[in-house]
């Protein structure tokens, strides 16, 4: 079964107070989201695979140690953007290749709206990103789409989840860490995550009016 991780760290604690709040603006959520994903995508990569290369410095050619592999961050569209900035500023070499997938608000079923994956060789590693995971439907949706354009490994990045869908994703990719800054308590009866944050998409893009 792969590893659920629920990322302690103090700054982490202090940002989701904040990201949590019904009071706080859309800027300030799209802040939080920033500075989450980046502690998160810091969890995420301590364990990339380098390799020696020299470097000259101003005094002499030394060893060094540089990312080699194809990394892809994999933002699950509306909210996984706003995860992608502050990780991309980590590792500016990575492609970027979205995918679009709603909620049906009556099934909770994910709708796949867009997907354009190239058809040459898969990268090394897809890092998935999405505030949330609720029932896991969206990310399982991602995950298959990765898995059937070869990649090797991947990783499943979310500020907060539930049990639920840690479990469901866990059952459908055993091998798929997955990696988180809280896991919440449960998800009530329109399949939303408690205490959770509300609808991250609809904070990130000050859309919420439209509820
Ligand atoms: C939310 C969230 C995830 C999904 C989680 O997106 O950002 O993508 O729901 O739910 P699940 O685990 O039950 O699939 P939403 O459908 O609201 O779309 P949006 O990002 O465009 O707001």
């Amino acid at each position: 079964m792969s590893q659920a991780i629920q990322v302690a760290h103090p700054l982490i604690q202090h940002h989701l107070a904040t990201l949590r709040d019904s009071h706080t603006s859309p800027a300030g959520f799209r802040e939080q989201i920033h500075r989450l994903a980046a502690l998160l995508a810091y969890e995420a990569t301590q364990d990339l695979s380098t390799t020696e290369v020299d470097v000259t410095t101003p005094l002499t050619v030394t060893k060094c140690q540089q990312l080699t592999q194809r990394i892809g961050l994999i933002p699950i569209l509306r909210a996984g953007l706003g995860m992608v900035d502050p990780i991309l500023n980590f590792i500016p070499s990575a492609e970027v290749w979205h995918l679009g997938l709603y909620r049906d608000e009556e099934t909770a079923q994910p709708v796949s709206y867009y997907s354009k994956l190239p058809k040459t060789e898969p990268v090394d590693l897809a890092l998935v990103i999405d505030p949330m995971l609720a029932t896991g439907g969206s990310a399982c949706s991602a995950l298959q789409v990765l898995a059937e354009w070869g990649v090797p490994r991947t990783k499943l990045l979310s500020v907060i989840a539930a049990p639920e869908g840690i479990a469901t994703v866990q059952s459908q990719f055993p091998d798929t860490p997955i990696l988180v800054c809280s896991i919440d308590e449960c998800l009530n009866d329109d399949k939303f995550i408690v205490p959770g944050l509300g609808d991250a998409g609809d904070r990130i893009f000050n859309t919420q009016r439209n509820q």
